[in-house]
């Protein structure tokens, strides 16, 4: 169980160009805090006038298959089998992702969700017969969702590209019901003041356009909620933590051949996803980063601004938060204004 409160705010800050990007910027803050209970994170924030309520799930990582799959049974084989039955994360009891996925959504229709996040890994393949799946159980549970991808949700390992390619290509063959007409990899909702943006960063890497999707949202100046499937650099953590990480690159990835894919870049990150790390973590307006990948729950605070990894969905696991007006005396104690 994770307990604690951290109260955020941000004065004036000068910001080193990357890029060509913006050397300095006006970081006059919304107040916010933020209460962290087991798996329920309770903000209070200035300027919105209604409760908003979001179920971040992330990491299901469905494994189900038909004969339309036989075809790609070399490359979807070792995830196939790689969360079959699962220990659920409440009760410790067997459980399954199918399972797990059905639970959830019960539990987002119960709390009647303005949002369900779905970051990355809902699937360990891009099965059709999983994809109908879950399309078929998020129409007909009627709940408003935004969905970017994890690594495995668009990758057969051993299938010859690059992660830019075949993410395009199993985006678009295989998994594009569930970007609802969005552009796959960058979508913004905004739910009773709070922008949500669902940015996807799965091969680890971020293109200029989807930095300049954030920076506009950013500069916009409302409060932003960003999700995303792999966690951000923070000093300290591994390189699961992967987006803007300096050490990631080609000597650390001792995973490429167990994975099927091709090894990480000699250079490492390119320059647009190390400004898009700073860009992140220079934006006053954002409440907090909440991602996946590391199937464990973590909390960072980077430069101000937390950063929150989900435990898996595979075991049922979620993460419930609540975004609730700020009261007129905490503004007293909170506003910089
Ligand atoms: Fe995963």
């Amino acid at each position: 169980m994770l307990t604690g409160t951290l109260g955020l705010g941000i004065g004036m800050s000068s910001v080193q160009p990357a890029v060509g990007r913006t050397k300095s910027v006006d970081t006059s803050s919304i107040a916010r805090t933020l209460s962290l209970t087991g798996n329920q994170v309770l903000y209070h924030v200035q300027g919105i006038k209604q409760p908003i309520k979001v179920l971040h799930v992330t990491d299901t990582h469905l494994f189900l298959d038909d004969a339309r799959g036989e075809a790609y049974s070399q490359y979807s084989g070792r995830m196939a089998k790689a969360y079959n039955q699962t220990a659920h994360w409440k009760t410790g009891n067997p459980t399954d992702p199918e399972r797990a996925f059905e639970e959830t959504l019960a539990i987002a229709k119960e709390l009647d969700v303005d949002l369900l996040g779905l970051s990355g890994d809902i699937f360990s393949f891009p099965s059709e017969a999983a994809v109908e799946w879950v399309m078929e159980r998020l129409e007909k549970s009627g709940l408003n969702y935004l969905y970017t991808t994890g690594n495995h949700d668009w990758h057969y390992e051993g299938m010859e590209g690059t992660s830019h390619a075949l993410r395009a290509t199993w985006s678009e063959k295989r998994l594009k019901p569930l970007f609802q007409g969005n552009n796959p990899l960058m979508a913004a909702q905004e739910i009773k003041g709070i922008t949500f943006l669902s940015m996807d960063n799965s091969n680890y890497e971020i293109t200029s356009e989807q930095l300049d999707f954030f920076t506009k949202h950013r500069q916009a100046g409302k409060p932003i909620v960003l999700l995303v499937h792999i966690p951000f650099y923070a000093p300290g953590r591994p390189v699961g933590f992967g987006c803007g990480h300096p050490d990631w690159g080609w000597e650390v990835d001792k995973n490429y051949e167990l994975e099927g894919r091709v090894r990480w870049p000699k250079e490492g990150h390119t320059e647009v996803t190390k400004a898009f790390h700073q860009e992140v973590f220079n934006s006053p307006n954002l409440l907090g980063v909440f991602a996946g990948h590391v199937h464990r729950q973590t909390v960072d605070q980077i430069s101000g601004i937390p950063q929150f990894v989900t435990a898996p969905n595979a075991t049922g696991a979620f993460m419930e938060l609540d975004f609730l007006p700020m009261e007129e005396r905490d503004l007293a104690l909170f506003s910089q204004k």
